[in-house]
């Protein structure tokens, strides 16, 4: 079975109690985390925003600037039709899209103010080809953002004491490199998007532990 598939499958079976077990009762920060600093490095409620959700899930990230603004264009992108299920009903985003962010991101270029990504890039291997997207539909000067999984691969079963049915998927993870903090900066300069800040935070808590994240903001760049 494909990486693919079988990540749209293990959502789409999550997705009518994601909200419920993740948010609630895992106590799940990155999409309010990512809200807050997004907010404080930009005017969230200005009329005519326009924010992409990559991996939007069942849209918790979208709820936020949702909340802020009432008439945001707010767009998403995800594999799962269980999540974009779930999202729909909330009636939030302005368009959906089922498909992957692997691979090139259907939108136009600099047609958004702002992209990002909460609780996707774990399950990624590749990020800076996303990052890269992310750059492309953003325009200049708009944001990007996204959280990424704080030295989880550095350790042998981390993942698993966190999330043991994701386990499957963590064999696929290209365990380390491509999730590290230099990494990821890296990435974003070479796709133009200059990082202003990087900070961690607790992700979300299961079986006891905290899963630590890393949350990237970057800017792009006027002359990229
Ligand atoms: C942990 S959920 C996070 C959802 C949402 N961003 C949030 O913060 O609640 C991970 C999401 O990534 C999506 N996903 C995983 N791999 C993907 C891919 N290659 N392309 C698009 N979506 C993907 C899954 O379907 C799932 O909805």
């Amino acid at each position: 079975m494909s990486k693919t598939l079988m990540a749209m499958l293990q959502y789409d079976s999550w997705s009518s109690h994601y909200d419920d077990q993740f948010m609630r009762q895992n106590k799940y920060a990155a999409p309010r985390e990512a809200f807050n600093a997004v907010a404080a490095r930009t005017d969230v409620a200005r009329s005519n925003l326009r924010m992409l959700d990559v991996g939007c899930g069942t849209g918790l990230l979208s709820e936020e600037f949702r909340r802020a603004n009432p008439d945001a264009f707010i767009a998403g992108i995800d594999l799962s039709s269980g999540m974009l299920r779930e999202f729909r009903k909330k009636n939030v985003a302005n368009e959906l899209v089922q498909g992957s962010i692997t691979g090139r991101l259907p939108f136009h270029d600099a047609s958004f103010d702002l992209a990002a990504s909460t609780g996707v890039f774990e399950l990624i291997t590749r990020p800076a080809n996303v990052i890269a997207e992310m750059s492309r539909v953003v325009r200049k000067n708009g944001l990007v953002a996204f959280t990424s999984p704080h030295n989880w691969f550095d350790r042998p079963n981390t993942l698993e004491k966190y999330t043991p049915s994701l386990t499957a998927l963590a064999n696929w993870i290209d365990r380390g490199r491509s999730h590290r903090e230099a990494y990821m900066e890296h990435a974003m300069r070479s796709s133009g998007i200059e990082p202003v800040e990087t900070r961690q935070f607790i992700g979300y808590q299961k079986n006891g532990g905290k899963a630590p994240y890393q949350l990237y903001i970057g800017r792009k760049l006027d002359k990229s």
